[in-house]
């Protein structure tokens, strides 16, 4: 492991803060153990050279290969189910009525990382439309910072064992077999999806506003200010009526928050 001095890990952990909202001011270890072998391939000796190089910003793609290092990207399909149960008993028989004229849904899926949450909302709203499925605009907007995550997602291409989660028939009606135990998501799912890399530090300035944002086990990197100011973002981007889904271990200020709460993780912007 190479050394990273306590002035060199404090530049480090503000800069990330500062630009990208992770809050890593306790993960010294972290950084030295996901970082030092990176380092030492490209002929550094200590971390004071690199953190430099990285605060200059010269390289764009230093950082970018610095975050794909340091973010958690651990998901799965079918994720926390409850989410899924309130978008089939109570967000979608919503909106359908809603939209019964425009037949256009918006949804974001916020750190969607390598595309299991995306995917499953595909699936979900595919099983919920059916036949009509065809006449209805329901893409969804899939974001992260990653670009490599979302390399992963457009490849859309799983183990069979992390399709273990997802109802047992959904295997044959969404997936088609690769080699081996490798499954990829048919063509009808994935295209209802679309992939953007996105800061969720910056301004929202997506063209229209979403009736549901699922922006799930993303803030637990974030300090409360960070956290409170993305969850004014996204309020603003939310349609009235509207709901934004964070991760079950993760709570919001009860006092600042401008959404209402409707039960644990699930937020609804009042009409
Ligand atoms: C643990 S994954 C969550 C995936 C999925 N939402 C779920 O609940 O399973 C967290 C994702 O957030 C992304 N992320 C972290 N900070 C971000 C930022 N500032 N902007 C956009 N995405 C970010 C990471 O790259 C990672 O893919």
């Amino acid at each position: 492991m190479l050394n990273l001095s306590d002035s060199d890990f404090q530049r480090l952990y503000t800069y990330i803060k500062k630009h990208y909202g992770i809050d890593l001011s306790k993960k010294k270890q972290l950084i030295v153990s996901r970082l030092s072998n990176t380092l030492t391939a490209q002929g550094f000796k200590d971390f004071s050279a690199y953190v430099d190089d990285i605060l200059s910003g010269r390289d764009p793609e230093m950082v970018t290969a610095m975050l794909n290092k340091l973010t958690t990207n651990y998901t799965y399909f079918l994720r926390e189910e409850a989410h899924f149960k309130y978008l089939w008993d109570v967000v979608l028989p919503d909106l359908a009525k809603k939209h019964a004229r425009d037949k256009c849904l918006s949804i974001w899926s916020a750190g969607c990382s390598s595309g299991e949450e995306p995917y499953t909302i595909s699936m979900y709203l595919k099983e919920y439309f059916g036949a009509q499925a065809s006449q209805w605009d329901t893409r969804i907007l899939a974001t992260d910072i990653s670009q490599k995550i979302l390399n992963t997602a457009l490849t859309a291409t799983y183990g069979e064992e992390g399709l273990s989660s997802l109802p047992a028939n959904w295997k044959q009606k969404y997936f088609v077999k690769k080699e081996k135990d490798q499954y990829t998501v048919s063509p009808a799912i994935k295209n209802n999806v679309i992939f953007r890399t996105f800061n969720l530090m910056d301004p929202i300035q997506f063209k229209k506003k979403f009736d549901l944002i699922f922006c799930r086990n993303v803030m637990i990197y974030f300090d409360q200010e960070t956290k409170d100011a993305l969850v004014g973002r996204f309020f603003n981007a939310t349609v009235p009526g509207g709901h934004l889904f964070i991760g079950h271990s993760e709570g919001l200020n009860k006092t600042t928050c401008p959404y209402e709460y409707i039960q644990p993780a699930i937020y609804r912007k009042k009409k």
